[in-house]
């Protein structure tokens, strides 16, 4: 196979792609290990369909994450593994395994463990691209492998979009923007909005409840005021119904329509002296999809994708992906319903149970009520209707092995930029208890053993604490 082309992009990242793509094409036989979140899952699809074109054998399997307990599952055949949105923070577990430099490469986007063994890896965050998820740099070096894969630009949108590469910035930015955006644009699959409402649901929930379940930023008389919202669009004439009664989606309503709404909402904001700056965003859609469905852009498509890999059906994700609209669609469709009822249902028992609060975190135990792989999500929303100056930490129990606690924290933007490091407070937490743990410095998880629960709160909470310390009085 022929390397058609070579990616532009700052040295060094860019050298590794480029090497990445070469490495793939001489293989004979591919293992994909991934994700199950949705980030995990638009990487493996980009990568093993760009594989696949390149005629090379290629299987994948998912893990919810690269610990002791899942490493049976990578299959111990001679097969190329490629380790995909994991794998750098669990290099050492990686080498515990037995695997050589020749046997594996990494993809990923989360911080690196210091190994003794240097492994092949592909990671954007050492060359400063903080905004790229591992489904970006599955698109590089599946565009390096060969320029006909830009189709996959639009999975790699979603795979960002999925993991909050977007949220702070109000749209992707970087390699992320310049490149992969453009590439999407340019095969029509994927539509820009410049100058969106900043808001989650607009191709499914009708419009007053995509305003009233939005709170960032939070509108006073709107945000979780469902009834409230409803009286606002009336006051301002807004059509919000069809003949028939259905309730009309944001992508439905008139251009006319949605710029009086914006600026009437920028008017409530401002009059609450509340900044405007979060009200509007750069939004991503999919001309090619069905109206007032969940794929129509790439925040409800993620959110498709991470049901199926939080309920275990992950390869139902990468069906879609590939363009299957019926029984995988159908069978998401059943996911997507009930992972939204228990994220709400886990959200409510979070505020009504109450979370204790220690000096710099907060934390709360949900047992064996809620699945491991969602706790974390429920914690993040969480959080906006709890202090949010301060992280959560939530715990859980895990129905595979009794001795272990599966860890999420989560905090925001403005926390981070005060110095404070989840990734770094998690996994060196865990590691003083025999635990293991990793991810980004606004969200991170780890499992430890059950016995060491408390102790690892409050030593949690102590690192937090010489974190703020460190950062010094300015960034307070
Ligand atoms: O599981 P959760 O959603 O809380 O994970 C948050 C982040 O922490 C993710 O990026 C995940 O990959 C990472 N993580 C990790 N090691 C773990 C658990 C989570 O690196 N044991």
């Amino acid at each position: 196979m022929c390397m058609k082309s070579l990616i532009i992009c700052r040295m060094g990242f860019c050298d590794d792609v480029n090497a990445a793509a070469e490495t793939i094409a001489a293989e004979e036989n591919i293992t994909i290990i991934s994700h199950i979140d949705a980030d995990g899952i638009a990487a493996e699809a980009i990568l093993s369909q760009a594989i696949a074109r390149a005629e090379i054998p290629v299987q994948s399997v998912f893990v919810r994450q690269l610990e002791p307990l899942t490493m049976n599952q990578v299959p111990a055949d001679k097969s190329y593994k490629i380790f995909v949105d994991l794998g750098a923070g669990q290099q050492n577990l990686l080498e515990a395994h037995g695997f050589s430099e020749n046997d594996i490469l990494i993809v990923d986007h989360h911080v690196s463990q210091p190994c003794t063994r240097h492994y092949r890896q592909v990671n954007c965050l050492p060359y400063g691209h903080v905004k790229m998820s591992a489904a970006g740099v599955a698109y590089l070096i599946a565009k390096a492998m060969d320029t006909a894969n830009t189709d996959l630009a639009k999975t790699a949108i979603i795979g960002n979009v999925g993991d909050m590469m977007a949220r702070e910035t109000c749209g992707l930015v970087g390699l992320v923007r310049d490149i992969i955006v453009e590439d999407g644009v340019k095969h029509r699959n994927v539509e820009v909005r410049r100058r969106d409402l900043n808001c989650y649901g607009t191709a499914t929930r009708p419009v007053h409840l995509s305003l009233a379940y939005n709170d960032d930023p939070f509108i006073w008389g709107i945000s979780n005021n469902p009834e409230g919202a409803k009286q606002f669009l009336r006051r301002l004439g807004i059509r919000q119904q069809a003949p028939d009664g259905r309730w009309l989606v944001w992508e439905e309503i008139t251009v006319e329509d949605r710029r009086t709404i914006i600026s009437a909402l920028a008017e409530q904001l401002i009059a609450h002296g509340e900044p405007v700056e979060r009200l509007l965003a750069e939004t991503y859609h999919f001309p090619d999809e069905p109206v007032r469905t969940p794929l129509r852009n790439a925040q409800e498509y993620a959110t498709v994708l991470n049901a199926c890999g939080r309920w275990a059906r992950p390869q139902v994700g990468g069906a879609i992906l590939r363009g299957d609209r019926a029984s995988a669609y159908r069978e998401a469709e059943h996911m997507l319903k009930n992972h939204r009822a228990i994220i709400r249902d886990l959200l409510g028992y979070i505020i009504d149970k109450g979370v204790t609060e220690l000096e710099c975190v907060q934390y709360i135990h949900v047992g064996a009520k809620y699945p491991d792989t969602i706790v974390g999500i429920g914690a993040g929303m969480a959080l906006s209707k709890l202090n949010s100056a301060k992280p959560i930490l939530i715990m859980c129990t895990v129905p595979e092995d009794p001795n272990l606690t599966k860890i999420s924290m989560r905090t925001t933007e403005r926390v981070v930029s005060r110095g404070i490091d989840l990734q770094q407070a998690v996994s060196n937490a865990s590691a003083e208890y025999g635990g293991g743990g990793g991810g980004h410095k606004i969200a991170a998880g780890a499992y430890i053993p059950k016995c060491a629960e408390q102790e690892f709160v409050i030593r949690v909470n102590k690192i937090l604490k010489e974190q703020s310390g460190a950062a010094g009085p300015d960034h307070r």
